[in-house]
């Protein structure tokens, strides 16, 4: 059988545990899952790409099936010569689910052999995303339980 490798694409600033869990059921369900970590330029980074790919790495220590690397470009491509079988992303509401057709046609378009996996979310996570994570820490609201750990400590590090 040949290895089924997912491509978990995000901007992951920072890593919630959100993205955690769906990055978890990714690995319960490929062989291998690489997490691409992306700057987007329509995004003020909170943190350096190098930053959240070493959070990406802290979260999951002991993982073999598990790889981080910087997305650089387009996406339908780099998972393509990866070999990928499909991209795997998380959905939070419906609200997240147009942004989320389009990208996953687009791709399909650029490339029709790459499906795009959608995760629903945990329910009780939903409202939760990093731009709202972020806002919440600077203004010295307790994130502690919507970030991991080794996140957690970035961030107050950051600070
Ligand atoms: O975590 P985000 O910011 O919602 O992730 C968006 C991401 C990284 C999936 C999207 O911006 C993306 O795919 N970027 C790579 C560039 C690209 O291929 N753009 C065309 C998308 S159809």
């Amino acid at each position: 059988m040949p290895e089924r490798l997912a491509i978990c694409p995000g901007s992951f600033d920072p890593l919630t545990n959100g993205h955690e869990t769906i990055i978890r059921r990714g690995l319960a369900l490929f062989d291998r899952v690489i997490v691409a970590v992306t700057f987007n330029p329509r995004k003020t980074p909170f943190f350096s790409v190098e930053a959240r790919k070493q959070m990406v790495r802290d979260v999951f220590p002991d993982e073999p099936r598990l790889e981080v690397d910087e997305l650089n470009g387009l996406l339908a491509r780099w998972a393509s010569d990866k070999g990928a079988a499909c991209i795997l992303r998380g959905l939070r509401a419906p609200s997240d689910f147009e942004y989320e057709l389009q990208m996953a046609q687009m791709n399909r378009h650029l490339h029709p052999q790459l499906d795009t996996v959608f995760l629903a979310s945990e329910a009780d996570g939903s409202y939760v995303s990093s731009s709202l994570v972020r806002e919440v820490f600077v203004l010295g609201g307790d994130v502690s339980d919507l970030v991991p750990a080794p996140v957690l400590a970035a961030m107050k590090a950051r600070s």
